[in-house]
């Protein structure tokens, strides 16, 4: 045979699209050679030489002659290592090695110089692909990625170790059974508990209600009083992810590379990158337009440590994300488009020394140091936190004390319950949260009683709020009557609302 044809896919972002790899064999040629022609990058330039020493490290010949292996269609541009797989097998096929019609299967994986399958990224967006298309092909994978195949029902998928064991299976001297489908584990437990926080009440409540609502919310403090703890605690107290949420997020780790063992990822996921990271670590690109921390965080929590040391413009290419739910990575002849659809959590301390307003050590820092320090978190991101805590300093007898506080499982119900009242009023409008009501709908669903409305009254008197911090302010009452399973905002949710403005720090 002097042809071959495999099935195989390239990824765009989480489009993915089918792709054949030709193998033609010129038996008459002087010079025996390999081409890859059909818009390759460079990994899959270095494929030919991965395949050859795989080929021949396997004790299977390379066909005798010039190969051409076409990459069609040839307008599409396809990257990465997992085409040396179909490269491979287009070999054997064209070398007569495997006796049978491989029309019924699509292959991808990476190949070691000794014939062994490597994992490859970016398999779970492919597989859900497959298993959602028409005509059901079978799929044969590197054994690492079996655990990602887990996570998808309906299709089936083979997991080789190596070239060996492919052809063994192929030709039917061995028998393999599909990767069977484990129904994924969405109740599961808490990794870190929020009755591991002493004391803070008022902040701990405050979680609850950015949790319950979807509100961004912000924790300023003096170092070690348990922001950074008590913000890695949000994750446990959301609502458990849903089917669907979980493999959007699953998918994303794997076109990062970052599924590890992992199979579905059921927990949410709490990001934190370092306010040294750059731009493209946490919006996403570089060479492969691989997704930032801003959609690994999808369905999660985003969390800026230490926020005013963050680059500002790291902080000013957040803005459109955060309003959108989704970023768009434009390279240069390909666009891709992630979700992003996170709470935005932030910490900082009070001022650059830490101590400002703290009762014991002394704030070294100028009133001028000060006030510049938290100007840096003002305008347009400043619009988009809802809720702005102030953490006292640990009293001794509350770290002291040995009454237990609620779990993370227990608010995460009161969550869940408010959640859903939100869901049943917010779905029509294709919303999912309080905090992603338009001014009109906070008109409309934020009503209050009279007693509310003489109180927003004065309080717009009192504390100057501007008509964006009313709907703020509103917004979070909206959501404190949910939890309190109230269909109308009554006085006392409006008034605990106003309790989580920004104070400006008294100088
Ligand atoms: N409220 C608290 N309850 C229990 N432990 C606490 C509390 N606050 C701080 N700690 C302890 O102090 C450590 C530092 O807290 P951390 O959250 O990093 O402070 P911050 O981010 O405010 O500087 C925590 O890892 C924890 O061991
Ligand atoms: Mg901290």
């Amino acid at each position: 045979m002097n042809y071959a044809g495999v099935s195989t896919v390239t990824t765009i972002g989480l489009n993915v699209l089918p792709v054949t790899v030709e193998v033609d064999v010129d038996r008459r040629a002087v010079i025996y050679d390999i081409d890859i022609v059909g818009l390759g990058d460079t990994v899959v330039k270095e494929s030919k030489k991965r395949v050859k020493s795989a080929l021949k490290n396997s004790g299977f010949g390379i066909p005798q002659g010039r190969i051409t292996v076409n990459l069609a269609p040839s307008d599409v541009k396809k990257e990465g290592s997992y085409l040396d797989l179909p490269i491979a097998v287009g070999m054997l096929q064209a070398a007569e090695v495997l006796n049978r019609d491989i029309g019924e299967f699509v292959f991808f994986g990476e190949l070691g110089l000794d014939g062994t399958l490597r994992k490859v990224r970016g398999v779970l967006p492919i597989l859900l692909s497959l298993s959602q298309g028409k005509n059901r092909a079978a799929v044969i994978l590197p054994i690492e990625n079996a655990r990602e195949a887990s996570a998808v029902r309906g299709l089936k998928v083979y997991a080789v170790r190596d070239l060996k064991d492919l052809v063994s299976f192929l030709n039917g001297y061995s028998k393999k059974t599909p990767v069977e489908f484990v129904q994924p584990d969405l109740e599961h437990a808490v990794s870190a508990d929020i009755s591991d926080v002493k004391g803070h009440d008022f902040a701990k409540r405050a979680a609850e209600i950015a949790a319950a609502g979807q509100h961004n919310i912000s924790f300023r403090g003096s170092p070690g009083c348990g922001k950074t703890m008590l913000a890695r605690r949000i994750p446990g107290i959301l609502p458990r992810m849903t089917m669907e949420e979980a493999l959007e997020t699953t998918m994303i780790y794997s076109i990062a590379g970052l599924l590890d063992d992992k199979g579905l990822i059921s927990e949410r996921p709490f990001r934190s990158p370092h306010h040294t990271a750059s731009t493209t670590a946490i919006i996403g690109g570089g060479t492969d337009a691989r997704p930032g921390e801003i959609s690994l965080a999808n369905n999660g929590v985003l969390f800026l440590d230490e926020f005013p040391e963050f680059r500002k413009d790291v902080i000013e290419a957040l803005r459109q994300p955060i309003e959108d739910g989704t970023v768009t990575i434009a390279r240069a002849k390909l666009t891709v488009r992630y979700p992003s659809r996170f709470m935005f959590v932030v910490a900082q301390n009070p001022c650059a020394c830490g101590w400002y307003g703290d009762n014991v050590h002394e704030c070294t820092c100028s009133w001028n140091d000060i006030r510049r320090y938290n100007r840096k978190v003002s305008g347009p991101m400043e619009d988009r936190i809802d809720i702005f805590v102030d953490m006292p300093r640990l009293e001794f007898k509350e770290y002291a004390s040995r009454t237990s506080a609620e779990t993370s499982l227990q608010v995460r119900e009161r969550v869940e319950r408010a959640r859903k009242r939100q869901l049943d009023r917010l779905s029509a409008f294709r919303l999912r949260s309080n905090s992603q009501m338009t001014h009109k709908l906070v008109q409309k669903m934020a009503s209050l009683d009279s007693a509310g409305g003489k109180l927003l009254e004065s309080a717009i008197e009192k504390m100057k709020l501007t008509g964006r911090s009313i709907d703020r302010v509103l917004k979070v009452a909206r959501t404190i009557a949910d939890l309190d399973d109230e269909e109308t905002v009554l006085a006392r949710h409006l008034a605990e609302a106003l309790q989580y403005r920004k104070k400006t720090l008294e100088l």
